[in-house]
């Protein structure tokens, strides 16, 4: 027998698929042979409305023609230059123009391929700087709970999700978490940032009276969590804990994978909470999701701590094969490119109003127990099935499928993260098909 892609079950046997239930999948797959701007092509000629950007990461919609010809040009000029001790001019140009839209001193660039390799990277950057100025006692890393840096050991080991963590041992040493800052009660139906939880920041002195600042390299936050279900920031949460990584030391670390590249209508969340933390780490949307790419943004301070000793010398034992390879890099100009040329960079922020207000008519539902909003980000929380977590929301995945719709959901949360060029036509299918979905859940 075979499934309408006209792969037998047989063929589906060999790829052992991501963040997937393998066996469910196979039984009955879902897909996707086509995309463009708004919408995926299924295998069975269904349309499917992307509501989640890809994984949150194409940005500006699919099959770009500025896009798809740069990679095409590059193909045929520079597929590929040696990363380390040599060099391409795209690797300098991004490089360039991606520091100009950061805030701040973070004009240093350093490419990767992943968030997960970002994140690592981040880190082993963090401790080393310390270690380059003489601090080489500060090693501690503090993530948070329900936190997500990727799937890699420094990453899983800041990061905060149980699922990830417990198949993995004993994890990177030398690790504590802040409390999340989900789940409070006064908070729910918050329309934007919400109110109560600030104080939540202060766990990081806490941590300091237990560790003693002077062994702590770094605090890892996303500014707003996604894959743990969308968790915004307490006002004034973020502020405070710069604050408090300024008075003893420590280095502050905003992952931006899905926040960066327009994701809360400014460029970067960095922007949008006016928080300027030591290192950024971004990818997805970097290359509009097209090609494996991601970047961390590092202080000049920290790039200069690294810029000593003789000039013969690697300053920093790190990198990637494929760091700023030509491919990625025009992937990433084109991107860019994109963006400004159709103001996507802004754009959420036009839509913000008419996102939440359709977000939040889910409110009234009584399976509806919360529902989060910041920029094109929205999740709708569920009240769980009694003794099967996560049910009910694979359940509201498969029937949004089977309407045309693709969401992401993770526990009991659906997540919502569209492409930036989505238009108020397609915010009223999404939120229209999961309100009759929703109504009729069990
Ligand atoms: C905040 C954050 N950090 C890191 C990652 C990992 O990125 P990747 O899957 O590209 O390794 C993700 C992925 O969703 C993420 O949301």
């Amino acid at each position: 027998m075979s499934n309408n892609a006209g792969l037998s079950e047989h063929d589906m046997q060999a790829y052992w698929m991501p963040f997937t239930a393998n066996r469910q999948f196979k039984s009955n797959p879902r897909l996707v042979v086509g995309a463009d701007r708004m919408h995926f092509t299924l295998s069975d000629g269904r349309q499917l409305l992307d509501g989640i950007a890809g994984l949150w990461c194409c940005n500006a919609g699919h099959n770009r023609p500025r896009i798809v010809e740069a990679i095409q040009k590059q193909a045929a000029e520079l597929d590929y230059a040696p990363a380390f001790q040599m060099g391409h001019p795209k690797q300098f140009e991004l490089a360039s123009r991606l520091a100009k839209m950061m805030p701040g001193n973070l004009n240093k660039v350093f490419f990767t391929n992943s968030g997960s390799e970002s994140c690592e990277t981040a880190l082993k950057m963090a401790i080393a700087y310390h270690r380059a100025r003489g601090e080489g006692h500060r090693t501690r890393l503090i993530g948070r709970e329900k936190g997500y840096h990727g799937v890699n050991f420094g990453g899983m080991s800041v990061g905060g999700m149980p699922a990830n963590r417990k198949m993995f041992g004993n994890l990177v040493a030398g690790v504590d978490h802040l409390r999340h800052t989900h789940g409070i009660e006064e908070n729910r139906f918050s329309k934007g940032q919400p109110q109560h939880g600030e104080e939540l920041a202060d766990d990081l002195i806490r941590m300091c009276e237990l560790h003693d600042p002077s062994t702590i390299a770094a605090v890892i936050v996303e500014p707003l969590a996604g894959s743990a279900g969308v968790i915004l920031p307490p006002k004034g949460y973020l502020q405070r804990l710069r604050k408090i990584c300024d008075q003893h030391g420590i280095l502050l670390i905003f992952d931006e994978v899905i926040t960066g590249f327009g994701r809360l209508g400014t460029p970067f969340a960095s922007n949008y909470f006016d928080v300027e933390a030591d290192l950024v780490t971004t990818a997805k949307a970097l290359t509009n999701g097209v090609i494996p790419m991601g970047a961390v943004f590092a202080q000049d301070k920290i790039y200069d701590a690294f810029m000593q000793g003789p000039d013969n010398m690697v300053e920093f034992f790190h990198g990637y094969t494929f760091s700023g390879n030509p491919m990625a890099c025009a992937t990433a100009l084109a991107t860019l490119d994109t963006y400004e040329e159709e103001g996507l960079l802004t754009r959420a922020a036009e839509l913000a109003d008419y996102w939440q207000d359709a977000a939040h008519s889910l409110a009234d539902l009584p399976l509806v127990k919360d529902v989060r909003n910041l920029g094109l980000i929205a999740g709708i929380e569920l009240e769980p099935i009694a003794g099967a977590p996560t049910k009910r929301a694979f359940s509201a995945f498969m029937q949004a499928y089977e309407a045309g719709l693709l969401i992401r959901t993770t526990g009991d949360t659906i997540a919502l993260s569209p492409p930036l060029i989505i238009e108020k036509s397609h915010i009223d299918f999404a939120f229209g098909t999961l309100r009759k979905i929703i109504q009729a859940l069990d």
